[in-house]
């Protein structure tokens, strides 16, 4: 039977690749993205389905209980992808109530109004509510720390990984107390295309073919799990496909790499396939900053449970994936150069003379 999804946050960077690949691999679905196009969406992402008879993009925002209750009604809606959020954890110590507005109210308006729907329609079984998250929640892991599991406690210490973990034990509590079919998956730190600016990969990619200084947050030592997004996306396809409802599923690259060999890996990636750089051997703009407050440690996912029960493992190397992704930004200069806007510039300002120098 065909699905009706409605992805929030389709016009960002992880929902715009899902969107992109769910047509791709299930043309006959149909797709409603409800974005509220903020700073991070843009709707060239989806250029290529424009025309798509089963496809159509609604501009709005998740915490209209109304707009939201209409569109499950007239576009009957079996299954929500939700990625909508606000998910830069520098941004969110300088401006934290738009995530608590999004993440947790946002999140609480889709379960409710999902849930009316569901209820409305006598529950059926394989309707589902995917509530896409983070590792982030589960806090930060010494050296030598087994990767988080499933059952690893939660200790978000951002705002943005608190206001996280509030929406997964909203979206885990509608499905004990209501038994709405309920998925949670939390998942690594992403990169690939269409990922915006802000975040350490294409940041780094965009300053090296600018000739711009490479920040790198204090002695460069953390380490971050780096899943690349198509093999995220076919994971979000196996657990939206086979998962259960009511359960979590972690989704990681198996990927571990500490940040400054990851810049100086995209120094050597980029010395070779982009032409006329301005600065060369790039490594040479590597510069060191103040690090980021309450800045986690280590990030790594063990994900087995996903492995075991429904057969899905990752792809992507951190090379191979690299290298498609910095191909993609050298062959694609128009789509990262309309985003560096005096908006942009002001948000670059702040974060690395305020905070981050
Ligand atoms: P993103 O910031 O690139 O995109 C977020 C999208 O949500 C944008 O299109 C934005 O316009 C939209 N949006 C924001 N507020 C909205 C609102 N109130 N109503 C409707 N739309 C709104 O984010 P991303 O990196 O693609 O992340 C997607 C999801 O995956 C988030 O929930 C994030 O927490 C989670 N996640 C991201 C990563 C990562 O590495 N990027 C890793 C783990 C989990
Ligand atoms: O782990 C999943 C999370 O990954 C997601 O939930 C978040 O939405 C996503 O933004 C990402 O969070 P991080 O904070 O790990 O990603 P970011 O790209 O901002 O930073 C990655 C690492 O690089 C982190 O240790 C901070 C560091 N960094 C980042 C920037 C932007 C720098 O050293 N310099 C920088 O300029």
């Amino acid at each position: 039977m065909s699905k009706h999804l409605l992805v929030t946050g389709g016009a960002g960077f992880i929902g715009s690749n899902f969107v992109n690949y769910w047509y791709e691999n299930h043309p006959q679905d149909k797709i409603i993205v409800l974005d509220a196009l903020t700073y991070a969406g843009n709707r060239q992402n989806l250029i290529n389905l424009e025309n798509n008879p089963n496809f159509s993009f609604i501009h709005g925002d998740i915490c209209d209980r109304q707009l939201v209750d209409n569109l499950l009604e007239k576009e009957k809606i079996t299954t929500i992808a939700h990625f909508a959020a606000e998910s830069h954890v520098d941004r969110s110590i300088l401006t934290p109530s738009a995530f608590i507005q999004t993440n947790v109210i946002g999140t609480f308006t889709l379960l409710e109004s999902f849930r009316h729907y569901w209820q409305k329609k006598n529950q059926p079984p394989e309707y589902r509510f995917l509530h896409v998250s983070t590792d982030e929640v589960y806090g930060s892991l010494d050296i030598n720390d087994p990767p988080f599991t499933e059952n690893t406690p939660y200790a978000p210490n951002s705002p943005y990984s608190a206001s996280k973990a509030g929406s997964d034990h909203l979206a885990r509590a509608y499905y004990h107390t209501y038994k709405l079919p309920t998925i949670i998956t939390n998942c690594s730190n992403n990169y690939g295309a269409y990922h915006f600016p802000e975040k350490l990969i294409p940041l780094m990619c965009i300053n090296i073919l600018l000739g711009k200084p490479l920040p790198v947050y204090g002695d460069g030592q953390n380490i971050r799990d780096w899943l690349y997004v198509q093999d995220h996306c076919s994971a979000l396809d196996v657990v939206l496909n086979k998962g259960k409802s009511g359960e979590t599923y972690n989704i990681g690259g198996n990927n571990e790499v500490k940040n400054i060999d990851l810049v100086q890996l995209i120094c050597q990636i980029m010395d070779e396939i982009a032409p006329n750089l301005p600065i060369k051997p790039s490594n040479e703009l590597i510069t060191y900053v103040k690090d980021r407050a309450g800045h986690d440690h280590r990030y790594a996912i063990d994900s087995s449970k996903l492995q075991k029960e429904l057969g899905w493992k990752p792809k992507a190397t951190v090379e191979s994936g690299l290298r498609k992704t910095l191909q993609w930004y050298v062959d694609n200069p128009q789509w990262w150069q309309s985003l560096l806007s005096a908006d942009y510039q002001k948000y670059y300002q702040q974060v690395y003379t305020t905070i981050n120098s």
